[in-house]
């Protein structure tokens, strides 16, 4: 099978197309390098010394005797290149990783914000665009997130499809309602909106992943030398909250939790990741089935629990500190996630040794922790809504 992995190079993405090539698919990688730009735009590096794609791309076929090709096309402004590269490969499946991926880089700035939109939204729409125009009947593998339902209600969230009684008494199924906590959340939404039209109107066939916060760094391929490392995130805007406490622990830095720490989210182990894009490519759905939801995650977990856990585990000191975002102190989530277990995923959990493995990493690379970037200084909101005083801003 041939599969593009769109954002190949990515956190995500790089051990995704290995674990593919690994497993006999025909690999070609499509970035635009966008997100090695912005670690120079925000004065920060990967913890991993990560190596240029190309070295990475050379190395792997060494390693494994398997060749990945790689385009360099930004998605959402060359849709002359990309209709082309879908031509020329004529994949069975599309992973879509490319888009812009932290809510507190989405929130930075009037720029940050149209930067994610025009990203995320042109992108995404191109990509639908050109299997129509192309003809293709390629399966479209794209990773959203579980925070695109927000965190207000205590009941399970279903993947994707929700029953409800109208007023007059007829029973429907509806799309969950969305509730984006960010303009990168909501760009979610608005992906999800443009993959019901295009399988309803075209007939594409779409998966999108609803995928929890992803932790971890090695996979089994990325760890087969250090010049495959993957790309691991501990700064304020692109960190991912277990990383990140890990990394504290690890440089003797205290545990920043926001907040209460009241939060409680989904996550998965970026060894799932990899296994759960590949089961969905081999169980694609069929040509006239709606778009499949499903939720890729695997545990839940409040983030002061996870803080006290790693805390039992270090020794590290916990700080609570003011939340950046408009979020609850405290919630409830309770998820459906049995769609990718019935495709065959065996789940791993915090408690399996992993926590140590990602510690051990992040104390291997201790020196390449540069403290000034761990806090989040993105602000969700700088000024009152209009009737709302500064004080009541400053409160939430
Ligand atoms: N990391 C997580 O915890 C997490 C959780 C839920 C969902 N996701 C989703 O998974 C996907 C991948 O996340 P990640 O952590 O690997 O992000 P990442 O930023 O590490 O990787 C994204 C990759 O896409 C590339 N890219 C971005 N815009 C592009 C464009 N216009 N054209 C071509 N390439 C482009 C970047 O250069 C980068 O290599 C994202 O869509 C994200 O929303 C990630």
């Amino acid at each position: 099978m041939k599969i593009l992995v769109l954002g190949g190079d990515g956190f995500c993405g790089w051990p995704t197309a290995l674990h593919l090539s690994a497993h006999g698919y025909d690999v070609t990688i499509v970035d635009n390098l966008i997100r090695r730009a912005i670690d120079a735009e925000l004065d920060v590096q990967s913890l991993t010394p990560i190596r240029s794609i190309d070295e990475r791309l050379s190395l792997w076929k060494e390693k494994s005797g398997h060749r990945i090709k790689f385009k360099n096309i930004d998605i959402a402004h060359n849709y002359h290149a990309l209709i082309e590269a879908l031509k020329e490969a004529d994949p069975d499946a599309i992973v879509h990783f490319a888009e812009q991926r932290a809510a507190p880089y989405s929130m930075k700035s009037p720029r940050h914000k149209r930067y994610t939109v025009e990203n995320n939204i042109l992108g995404t729409h191109n990509l639908l665009c050109a299997l129509v125009e192309a003809n293709l009947d390629t399966h479209l593998v794209h990773l959203g997130t579980m925070g695109v339902y927000g965190y207000a209600g205590g009941r399970p969230i279903p993947e994707g499809y929700l029953t409800v009684t109208l007023p007059h008494g007829e029973t429907q199924e509806i799309v969950h309602p969305y509730s984006p906590g960010s303009v990168y959340h909501a760009t979610k939404c608005l992906d999800n909106v443009l993959f019901h039209f295009y399988n309803r109107n075209d007939g594409l066939r779409v998966t999108d992943l609803h995928q929890g916060i992803v932790w971890g760094t090695q996979t089994k391929e990325t760890a087969i030398d250090p010049g495959l490392v993957n790309r691991f995130d501990y700064d304020g805007d692109y960190g991912t909250v277990l990383n990140r406490f890990l990394v504290e622990a690890a440089v003797g830095h205290p545990l920043t939790v926001h907040g209460t720490g009241g939060q409680t989210r989904a996550f998965i182990h970026i060894t799932d990741t990899v296994q759960c894009v590949r089961l969905a490519i081999e169980n694609p759905p069929a040509p006239a089935d709606r778009v499949r939801i499903l939720n890729q995650m695997t545990e839940v977990h409040r983030v002061r629990d996870l803080a006290k856990m790693v805390s039992e585990t270090t020794g590290a000191d916990i700080a609570y500190v003011e939340n950046p975002r408009l979020e609850a102190d405290e919630n409830e989530l309770l998820v459906e996630n049995q769609g990718l277990q019935r495709l065959g995923l065996v789940p791993v959990s915090l408690q399996d040794g992993l926590m140590q493995e990602v510690l051990d990493v992040a104390e291997r690379w201790r020196d390449r922790v540069d403290l000034a970037k761990i806090p989040c200084t993105s602000k969700w909101r700088s000024q009152p809504k209009p009737g709302e005083s500064a004080m009541e801003t400053a409160a939430e």
